[in-house]
């Protein structure tokens, strides 16, 4: 069987930065994966090669045994993977349900299918009081979930999330890590980034960590915890448990 994502020396430079620099990245289904890293490190640069929406510098990217360099057969792994981009890429003057019918019809479903999975989505999401306002309308965290409900409207086999958890409240977000570990019990795979470190050591049960474009950590969950927590981890292998937190002098004179 195939891996469910599969890249070799996946690179991608934006002008004289290499922002991510010879990943090798394998992800077996059923996986709940977390992609870690600081800020600017190249997670969200990495996502974006993996899901089509950034072309690579250089090497190779498989997802669900596509080659998603090859036009044709990126667009059969599309079918199967929902997404939470970065900067969510809604659009603003539909309402939810609008958007929904959209992103459904896209995926080929029937406008019966598209409206009982939405509504019982957004029930699950806490958004079925705001379904008449449009998307532009929306909070940040309303935001976040109605592209979740999105992500998931077709029933992928793989989820890449970037930050799902960023700005949703507590409910939500044990909602949200509930409907995840259900999802991967199945069998299907998650692939999510996260700076939220106590989660992602609930959830997930293999890490990644970029650092500077970098993979430099890929092990499973239970390796790590065997010898500490995820937060020791992570911050021993970027370098930062050696680091002394500065001190600005002048804020604490009063
Ligand atoms: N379109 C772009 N043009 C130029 N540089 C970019 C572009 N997108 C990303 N970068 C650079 O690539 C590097 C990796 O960015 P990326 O967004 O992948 O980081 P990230 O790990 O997702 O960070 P964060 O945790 O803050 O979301 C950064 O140095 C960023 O400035
Ligand atoms: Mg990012």
């Amino acid at each position: 069987m195939h891996a469910a994502i599969e890249t070799h020396s996946l690179t991608r430079r934006f002008g004289d930065r290499t922002a991510v620099d010879g990943v090798e990245l394998t992800v077996q289904p059923g996986t709940f994966y977390g992609f870690l890293g600081p800020n600017g490190a190249g997670k969200s640069t990495t996502i974006k090669m993996l899901t089509g929406l950034l072309s690579p510098s250089a090497g190779t990217v498989s997802v669900l045994g596509f080659d998603m360099l090859d036009q044709s057969q990126s667009l059969l792994a599309k079918r199967q993977i929902g997404v939470i981009p970065e900067n969510l890429a809604l659009f603003d003057n539909l309402t939810a349900i609008e958007y929904l019918i959209f992103i459904g019809r896209i995926h080929g479903l029937s406008r019966e299918t598209i409206r009982a999975r939405s509504a019982e989505m957004l029930e699950m999401l806490s958004l079925e009081k705001e379904t008449t306002k449009l998307v532009l309308e929306y909070s940040h965290g309303m935001r976040k979930k109605l592209s979740l409900a999105a992500a998931l409207l077709s029933n992928p086999k793989l989820l890449f999330l970037d930050e799902p958890f960023e700005g949703v409240d507590a409910v939500a977000s044990l909602t949200i890590r509930d409907l995840l570990s259900n999802f991967v019990s199945r069998g299907s795979t998650v692939f999510l980034t996260s700076h939220v470190l106590e989660i992602v050591e609930r959830l997930c049960t293999h890490v990644g960590i970029i650092m500077n474009g970098k993979l430099i950590e890929q092990c499973e969950m239970k390796d790590i915890q065997a010898s500490g927590s995820l937060e020791q981890r992570f911050l021993q292998a970027t370098g930062a448990d050696k680091l002394q937190t500065p001190r600005l002098n002048w804020l604490e004179q009063s």
